[in-house]
């Protein structure tokens, strides 16, 4: 999709646009109805009517919770077609989050109708300590990701119809542009990681993702080297190899590199688990298991999409991805459980279960990016079941070795408006990592699979400030949400690229 954003001056009576979105705002009280706004033009547009859009809102006791709506269809179909009523809630209880459920019920309906344009009043002031700019950014990426589908598979599909959101805006009109562009980068990489998870494996195997990543940075002017074959010898990334070995599509290691144009004020590496397809490998995974796991290269698409937005927006800190892709597929030379793999750091690792494949690309890719002294690294992987037992389907497990950058990508997460919950990296549990045979074994011994599984890495990133996140569950939504339809959410992109920018 490429959405346009315009702005205009004048009056919402005379604004060209197919739809109208008029705030329909929350009583305080327990009254039946809403009402509509004197600031966003909702007063002035029933004056137009006569009065029929309050009559409409009484009459339908229309609340005006935030994003419920009514399509109010218009008697000409010259000029503007329908008004939309859309909840806005209490004005001084106002989120961004709630600006992205409106944008996104705003587009629906306007993709429902089949609409080309749609148009609304930015409001100048201040609500609930939220400016202008801030609540347009989340209203044109809660439009984005919104009415985002995935056809790739389809061989008969109407084409989207939204293209132009034009809003009468007060204010500084340059904040405003910046605030919208920002939306679209940042809601389009958003769709980037959702289009690469929705691929099917067959389709998006280690080396179609590979090449994903270069066109990404053509396009984007990032620096991006692949090794593959015996480059990845060469790098002793054995344990990347061993995941791989079982599957004719062969692993890749990814470096995507952005530099500013002036000094870097920090140097921030991203790490991203690519596992294109996980069987399990020999310690199968049973079908009610494996049928989401072209998911499994959930954490790499986030860094790519992270990366697309970071080179568009250029902040001021340098920012290294690495992507660490590989099938867990098995054939006769599938790696095998007991099979002990020196990493490329030196410590052996027995394999203990081969299902437990993400911490094994990962722990080669962090010693990869470690050895490059970032001031921080973070990783993204949907590496443990246990995440979503402990966090559910939408939250995002993180952990830190650093309490501050904790709190950093906290902050990025609720401004990003993803849900994110820090796990504690329990001492205690580290024992359980200790092999008999080898320098560490793959798996714990404690049932806390997410936390043992966060306790293999840290032994990898030698003591560089570190941020895990384990998306297992966030990356993939069986149910369609208002701000992501079923299959892939694009988890983490979001809040990857607040962290960089802050
Ligand atoms: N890719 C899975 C984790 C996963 C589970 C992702 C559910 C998305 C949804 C990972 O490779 C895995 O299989 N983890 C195992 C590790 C175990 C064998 C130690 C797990 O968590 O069960
Ligand atoms: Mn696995
Ligand atoms: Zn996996």
């Amino acid at each position: 999709m490429s959405l346009s954003v315009k702005f205009v001056g004048g009056n919402v009576v005379e604004l060209k646009a197919d739809m109208v979105a008029i705030g329909v705002l929350a009583p305080s009280d327990d009254a039946k109805h809403g009402n509509l706004s004197k600031f966003d033009g909702g007063a002035q547009l029933d004056d137009a009517l006569e009065g029929w859009l309050s009559q409409l809102i009484a009459r339908e006791q229309f609340r005006g919770d935030v994003g419920t709506t009514r399509v109010v269809p218009l008697p000409s179909d010259a000029g503007t077609q329908y008004i939309l009523l859309v909840g806005n809630g209490r004005p001084n209880e106002l989120t961004l989050q709630d600006m992205r459920i409106i944008g996104a019920k705003v587009g629906q309906a306007a993709e429902c109708l089949r609409l080309k344009s749609i148009g609304g009043v930015l409001i100048a002031s201040t609500l609930n300590n939220l400016g202008p700019a801030a609540r347009l950014q989340a209203l044109v990426e809660g439009i984005i990701l919104g009415t985002y589908r995935f056809t790739k598979y389809k061989t008969s599909t109407e084409p989207s119809t939204l293209k132009t959101v034009t809003l009468i805006a007060g204010g500084n009109r340059s904040s405003l542009e910046k605030a919208a562009a920002t939306a679209i980068i940042t809601a389009e990489a958003t769709c980037l990681a959702r289009d690469l998870v929705n691929t099917t494996a067959a389709d998006l195997t280690p080396h179609a993702l590979a090449d994903v990543a270069k066109k990404v940075a053509k396009t984007n002017k990032l620096g991006v080297s692949v090794l593959t074959g015996k480059a990845l010898e060469k790098e002793r990334m054995r344990l990347i190899l061993a995941v791989g070995q079982g599957s004719p599509n062969s692993p890749a290691f990814i470096h995507l590199s952005y530099k500013p144009k002036g000094k870097a004020k920090r140097k921030i590496a991203l790490v991203g688990k690519g596992i294109t397809f996980d069987t399990g490998g020999l310690d199968l995974k049973p079908a009610a298991s494996m049928i989401t796991m072209k998911d499994d290269m959930g954490g790499s698409a986030a860094v790519l999409g992270a990366m697309q937005a970071i080179a568009q927006l250029k902040p001021n800190v340098a920012v290294d991805a690495y992507i660490a892709t590989a099938e867990n597929a098995i054939d006769g030379d599938a790696f095998r459980p007991s099979d002990i793999v020196k990493s490329r750091n030196g410590k052996t690792v027995e394999v203990a279960n081969t299902d437990a494949e993400g911490r094994l690309v990962l722990a080669d890719a962090l010693d990869y990016a470690v050895e490059r002294k970032p001031d921080v690294v973070v990783d993204v992987a949907t590496l443990t079941g246990g995440v979503v037992v402990a966090l559910g389907e939408q939250c995002t497990g993180l952990f830190s070795n650093t309490e501050s950058m904790a709190e950093k990508m906290m902050a990025a997460a609720d401004t990003a408006g993803e849900l994110m919950w820090q796990m504690p990296l329990l001492k205690a549990y580290e024992d359980g990592l200790k092999s008999k045979v080898a320098d560490l074994s793959s798996m714990g011994k404690s049932r806390a699979s997410s936390i043992t599984a966060a306790l293999f890495l840290k032994q990898f990133v030698k003591g560089t400030p570190w941020v895990h996140l384990d998306i297992a569950g966030s990356a993939w939504t069986s149910e369609s949400m208002t701000l992501a339809p079923y299959g892939g959410t694009g988890a983490a992109v979001r809040t990857l690229i607040e962290f960089c920018r802050g």
